[in-house]
Formats: structure tokens, C-alpha cells, sequence
């Protein structure tokens, strides 16, 4: 399916909206989007961010950086975008190094808001993992995490074996499924339990679990994929 660049700017500025109602987005935080591809999310994220918050984006795909410096970044001194050369079998094929040693280049305790749009759904499970880990450590306490999977939920069995969904998660890797044993990397799903098990293990609470995509046929859908919003835990105050 082509999508038209309406929609590319449309779904950008609905995922906006998205990040502030259930992610408590604040103009003045300092954010980082994990794959932030060609600026889907960047752009829109220009009109709202003020002079006060920042924005930082990194990518396996080196011309999409590049575009997004010079599109982005060379207009905007709050938004910056790294090249991680990361390998990605699509985007990345000659990539040195693996996701799951890549340490992200920002301090611990960066971020307030992080977000991952549709990069978990592309990632092996022991990746997904590396870069969870990653992620716990450069939020801030209190800070969000907000990030798009494809949830399988006890019922999606049943209709995946009855072929109904849209996509056919029908094949186990390791903790998780695809639709293509031998492409695995094509669309990757969890299943719910798993997920909770792995935010919980990173101190990750789940403060939101909104919707499923509309990649499950659920016809109540904010987007086409599921969304977690989940919050680090916070230190308790010793009282003196
Ligand atoms: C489906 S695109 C989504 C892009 C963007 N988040 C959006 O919503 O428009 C997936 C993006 O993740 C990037 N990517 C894939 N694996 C990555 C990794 N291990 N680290 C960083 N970026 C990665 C790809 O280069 C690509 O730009």
C-alpha cells in the first residue's frame, strides 16, 4: 500500500497528540525518539517543543538522518539527530555494530519522555531487550517510555488459527512471534503477559495500555499498532 504523504503528516500529528494526552508530554522536556526514521514524529514535535525542552533522535538509516539534519535540526537548535550504526537487516544491512551492544550515546537519567514508533515491531527479542535496558537507563525517574508493539492477547490465537487477523502471527522466535520464519524481522509480536513480565523486570510501570492496533481487526483502534505508556519507578524519599 502507498501511503500518501497526507497520511504520513497526518498519522506524525495524531501520534503527537497521543504523547501528550497519555504520555504527559510538557513543551518544556527533553525527549528522545528511538528510530525516529525520516522525521514522521520530529516534525510535528517542531510546533510544540518550546525553547525550554529538546529533542533528540538516533537511527540505524544513515540517509535519514542526514535528512532530518537538514531538514529538521538545521532549522531547529533544540532538535538533534545522531546515525547509530547499528545493524538492521532493512535499514541498516552493513551495520558494525549489533543492537544488543549498542549502548545509546546519552548519559543516564536524560530523558523525561521516550519513544519508539514502530521499531520494536522490527526488532528481535534479544534487542528489544538490550535496548529496554537502555532505555531504563537514560529515563529519568519518573520519566515515560512510549512505545508501539503488536500485542498478542489470549484471544489473537484463536483468530490467528481461524486466519482472521490481519497479520498472521503464527510462527514462535524465542520470546516472541513473526509472520515469516524465515523473515522474522518483517513484524515481530509479544505476547501480553511477556511484556508485562520484561517492564516489570526494568522497574517499568504500566500506566497505559491503550487500544489494540488495527492490525488485530479490532475496529476500536487509536493506531496500527498496540501502545504502552509506562513510567520509571522513582526512588522513595527516605523521611528523616
Ligand atoms: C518502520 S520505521 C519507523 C520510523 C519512525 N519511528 C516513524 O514512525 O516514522 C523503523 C525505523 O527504525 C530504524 N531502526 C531499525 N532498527 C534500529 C535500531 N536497532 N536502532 C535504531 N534505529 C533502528 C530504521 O532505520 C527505521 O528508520
Amino acid at each position: 500500500m502507498v501511503v500518501a504523504y497526507k497520511d504520513y503528516e497526518r498519522v506524525g500529528q495524531e501520534f503527537r497528540e497521543l504523547f501528550i494526552q497519555y504520555g504527559g508530554l510538557k513543551p518544556g522536556m527533553s525527549m528522545l525518539d528511538i528510530g525516529c526514521g525520516t522525521g514522521r514524529m520530529a516534525v510535528p514535535l517542531t510546533e510544540y517543543l518550546s525553547g525550554h525542552g529538546a529533542y533528540w533522535g538516533f537511527d540505524s538509516g544513515k540517509k535519514r538522518v542526514q535528512w532530518c539534519r537538514d531538514h529538521i535540526g538545521a532549522k531547529f537548535a533544540n532538535f538533534h539527530f545522531e546515525h547509530s550504526d547499528v545493524y538492521s537487516k532493512y535499514y541498516n544491512p552493513a551495520g558494525k555494530l549489533q543492537p544488543g551492544d549498542y549502548t545509546f550515546p546519552y548519559e543516564n537519567e536524560k530523558f523525561d519522555f521516550v519513544i519508539l514508533i514502530s521499531v520494536f515491531t522490527h526488532m528481535l527479542p534479544e534487542a528489544m531487550l538490550h535496548y529496554m535496558k537502555e532505555i531504563t537507563r537514560v529515563l529519568k525517574p519518573g520519566g515515560r517510555l512510549f512505545a508501539t508493539y503488536s500485542i498478542l492477547k489470549d484471544d489473537q490465537f484463536r483468530i490467528i488459527g481461524a486466519g482472521k487477523n490481519a497479520l498472521d502471527f503464527r510462527y514462535p522466535i524465542q520470546t516472541g512471534f513473526t509472520i515469516d520464519a524465515n523473515d522474522p524481522e518483517s513484524s515481530i509480536a509479544y505476547q501480553e503477559d511477556y511484556l508485562k513480565q520484561i517492564f516489570g523486570q526494568h522497574k517499568l510501570e504500566i500506566v497505559h495500555h491503550l487500544r489494540q492496533g488495527d492490525w488485530s481487526h479490532k475496529t476500536n483502534f487509536l493506531s496500527r499498532q498496540d501502545i504502552l505508556v509506562a513510567e520509571k519507578a522513582s526512588p522513595i524519599r527516605k523521611v528523616k
